[in-house]
């Protein structure tokens, strides 16, 4: 059966880019198309999606968004589709709302109308259906961006002629982020008081879209398996943990897939030597020109650690850099690429200057160094505190670059501990949020390249022969989609609104 899918998100490739959230939204709906669905895509024009370089027409006609008591708001929209597909993508584009440098905050500081903003965006991407006289089946939100999609079909949009009879799946990429505002963003939302409850989006005195979502998607699912059952305990949860349990029998983990055609070292345009399994020669020139462009020593009887990604608590880099005097005492390089807390750039920084034949640090986003990291590095290090699915564990497992990870969420899920007596596994593992868990493991993964290469050359072939298929995470989607189609048929006409639709 092909069904017809809204998928509305805050960011995808490859127009825009924040982290894995748009690696997902940009390579799903492919996977979907291939399954026969009419998928659709709507994200925000913002300011860095340059027009003219994808080629984004204005549709006729002007989109009409009914902002609650802030009246009607007005936008243009624009036609792309996602690059050699034929999947339409509309931009909506408010100059007041998406005109601006960040996607949610600048220089760290979140903007102060992010409520109006992706309020906006979900409603938007609900009134554009009429503009498509699009009729789906099903409409798809991801994070608390469009959160507030679930509750909207469930109350204002219920009886709408286009997405009235829709059903809907929230997939939760990440909990922490929830969209928690005062409560004047009822307003805004345009729902009746009566939502603001404990059974609704209210939560501590605030409005919360992420929970309206939960309590109000046909179907929830996260991008682990693991994470689906993390974020039911206080531990993982962030305060949401009881109305997850409520919902458990709705929630779902789908492990994200990895696009190869973007990650594989054997094509992969960015690295300085193409390899593979068979052929791992030019690792070791991928080796020698990361630590050229990084500056170290160009040394291949050092292993080199890699770390790519948001320097922020989640990713675990306060641990790392208590670690971190002590792994430098040890034979080894690091590099890091990312940006995030100002205080992470100026500790690893100094630590770089301080140490240069062994740490070398580049603050920014630089997609090109994140593949050459890939590529050139022996073991990649990922010591999250949480972490729903993780990407760059799966990219590392396909270039031969070995995973050392903390055992959480889709990095459990991904990565196989190593097995010293049967030589079994695909990486390292440790599981307390401790700097010396992470020194400790660090210190067997270096004792194994120095004194057990046998089990080096295991871990990289039972790595690189691993695959996480989009194909088989769309399948799973497909699956929820036609499960929630049943939920919602089956849903009686007077279901209270913000009960779900089961
Ligand atoms: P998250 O979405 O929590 O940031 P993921 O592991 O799911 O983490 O995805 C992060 C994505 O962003 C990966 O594709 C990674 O390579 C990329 N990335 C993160 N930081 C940077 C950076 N500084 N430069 C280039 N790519 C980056
Ligand atoms: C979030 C998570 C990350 C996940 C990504 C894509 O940003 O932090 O773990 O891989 O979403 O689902």
């Amino acid at each position: 059966m092909s069904l017809s899918v809204l998928i509305s998100a805050s960011e995808a490739v490859p127009f825009i880019k924040s982290g894995g959230l748009a690696d997902v939204i940009g390579v799903l709906p492919r996977y979907l198309r291939r399954l026969g669905h009419d998928v659709r895509l709507v994200l925000p024009r913002y300011y860095g999606i340059d027009k003219t370089k994808f080629g984004l027409k204005p549709l006729a006609g002007v989109l009409v968004v009914p902002m609650g008591g802030a009246g009607d708001e007005y936008c243009a929209v624009y036609e792309g589709s996602l690059p050699d597909s034929d999947i339409p993508v509309y931009f909506l584009e408010h100059e007041g709302y998406f005109g601006r440098s960040g996607l949610y905050a600048e220089n760290n500081v979140e903007y102060a109308d992010n409520d109006r903003r992706f309020i906006f965006l979900s409603k938007g991407s609900l009134e554009l259906c009429k503009m498509l006289d699009f009729f789906p089946d099903l409409v798809h939100a991801n994070d608390w961006h469009t959160a507030a999609i679930p509750l909207l079909l469930n109350t204002t949009y219920r009886h709408d002629s286009h997405v009235g009879g829709a059903a809907s799946l929230l997939t939760i990429h990440n909990m922490q982020y929830q969209g928690s505002f005062p409560p004047a963003t009822m307003e805004i939302l345009g729902v009746g008081w009566e939502h603001f409850t404990f059974l609704g989006v209210e939560k501590d005195d605030r409005v919360n879209l992420l929970k309206g979502g939960i309590y109000n998607a046909t179907l929830l699912n996260t991008v682990s398996e693991g994470y689906a059952a993390e974020i039911q305990t206080p531990a993982q949860g962030w305060g949401l943990e009881g109305v997850l349990r409520e919902r458990n029998r709705d929630l779902f983990g789908i492990l994200n897939g990895v696009d190869y055609t973007e990650w594989s070292p054997e094509s992969d345009p960015y690295i300085t030597a193409n390899y593979s399994a068979g052929d791992l020669g030019g690792k070791g020139l991928c080796k020698a020109d990361v630590q050229k462009e990084m500056g170290l020593p160009q040394r291949g009887d050092v292993p080199l650690i890699g770390m790519v990604g948001r320097m922020v608590t989640q990713k675990g880099i306060d641990v790392f850099a208590e670690a971190l005097p002590r792994l430098l005492e040890l034979e080894l390089q690091i590099v890091m690429l990312g940006e995030g807390e100002p205080w992470a750039h100026f500790y690893f920084g100094g630590m770089a200057a301080s140490h240069r034949d062994r740490l070398s640090v580049c603050v920014g986003y630089d997609n090109g160094l994140a593949h050459r990291i890939e590529a050139g590095a022996d073991f990649f290090l990922m010591p999250s505190a949480f972490e729903p699915c993780g990407l760059n564990q799966m990219y590392s497992l396909r270039y031969g670059t070995i995973p050392i990870v903390r055992g959480v969420g889709g990095l459990d899920d991904s990565v196989e501990n190593f097995d010293e007596n049967l030589l079994a596994g695909t990486g390292f593992k440790f599981h307390d949020l401790t700097a010396g868990a992470l020194f400790d493991t660090v210190g067997w993964a270096l004792h194994t390249w120095y004194n057990r290469r046998e089990g080096i050359d295991r871990l990289r072939q039972r790595g690189m022969a691993v695959r996480f298929t989009w194909e088989g995470a769309a399948e799973k989607y497909d699956r929820l989609y036609k499960m929630a189609l049943k939920r919602r048929s089956g849903a009686s006409s007077d279901t209270p609104p913000r009960a779900t639709r089961q």
